[in-house]
């Protein structure tokens, strides 16, 4: 049975650890051509062995003249997937100029280049799936220590709106997927470098209504649905995939 991204050609940021490289892996089984881009080339060196239809790029979002040459070197895109993105451990008085500017550059700005640069071929073409990770810390609830991130990832869902509602009838769909506390390198990172970690772990699992955090692979199986033609009359909507964290 043909998968359901047959064919179809995508470029996955983020895809060199985490959410991002569990989207390229499953965009793949999926039967889709992907373009992982990530900073360091070296953590996607083992993705075209695992699935020879992902092309690992190195590129840093935030350089919008790299993301237009990726993005023309790519070929003509039916899905983005924005999966890069940095986290700013603190409250708005933890949060310097300089953490609050890389939270907008990483988190935000790195969009508006991607989407910039992919979007006149969709819409030429007259399709294209869009899918832009926020988070369930944004405008869906306040979580502690998330300011500068949870004001960009509000923008996010804002950025994701907007463009959905700019090329509504052109074929050419936008959304937002909103995971809530899932497992990933830099979760861990973020624990380990917590005075307790397993205190900071059982603190995470905790506000879990489900006792877990999510996987990576259930953020991907989302992104595979908001990918595909599964998802076509969805546009402008977020997906919140959190095991019930803001119930
Ligand atoms: N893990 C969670 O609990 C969680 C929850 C909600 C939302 N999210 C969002 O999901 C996305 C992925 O999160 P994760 O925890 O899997 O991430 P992660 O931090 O483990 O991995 C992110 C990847 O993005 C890459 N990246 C960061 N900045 C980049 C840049 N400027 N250019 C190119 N690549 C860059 C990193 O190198 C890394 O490979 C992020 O947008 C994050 O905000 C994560």
């Amino acid at each position: 049975m043909a998968g359901r991204l047959a064919g179809r050609r995508a470029l996955v940021t983020g895809a060199g650890q985490g959410i991002g490289r569990a989207v390229a892996l499953a965009f793949a089984a999926e039967g889709a051509d992907v373009v992982a881009a990530s900073r360091t080339a070296a953590k996607m060196e083992d993705l075209p062995a695992l699935n020879p239809a992902i092309a690992p790029v190195a590129l840093d979002v935030t350089d919008g003249a790299a993301v237009a040459r990726a993005v023309a070197a790519a070929g003509p895109l039916d899905v983005l997937v924005n999966a890069a993105g940095w986290v700013h451990n603190g409250t708005l008085m933890d949060c310097t100029a300089e953490d609050w500017a890389r939270s907008w550059d990483q988190n935000v700005t790195s969009m508006f280049h991607t989407i910039r640069a992919a979007l006149p071929a969709m819409l030429a073409r007259g399709h294209g799936s869009i899918v832009n990770v926020a988070s369930v810390a944004s405008s869906i609830t306040g979580v502690p220590n998330r300011a500068a991130y949870g004001t960009t990832k509000a923008a996010v869902i804002g950025l994701t709106k907007a463009v959905a509602r700019d090329v509504i009838a052109s074929g050419v769909r936008c959304n937002a997927l909103c995971p809530g506390t899932t497992r990933s390198p830099s979760l861990e990172a973020r624990i380990l470098a917590e005075p307790d970690p397993e205190e900071a772990r059982r603190r995470f699992v905790a506000r879990q209504p489900m006792g877990r955090l999510g996987t990576v692979e259930e953020m991907a199986a989302a992104a595979v649905y908001l990918a595909c033609d599964d998802s076509a009359f969805m546009t402008g909507g977020l997906l919140v995939v959190d095991g019930g964290q803001t119930l």
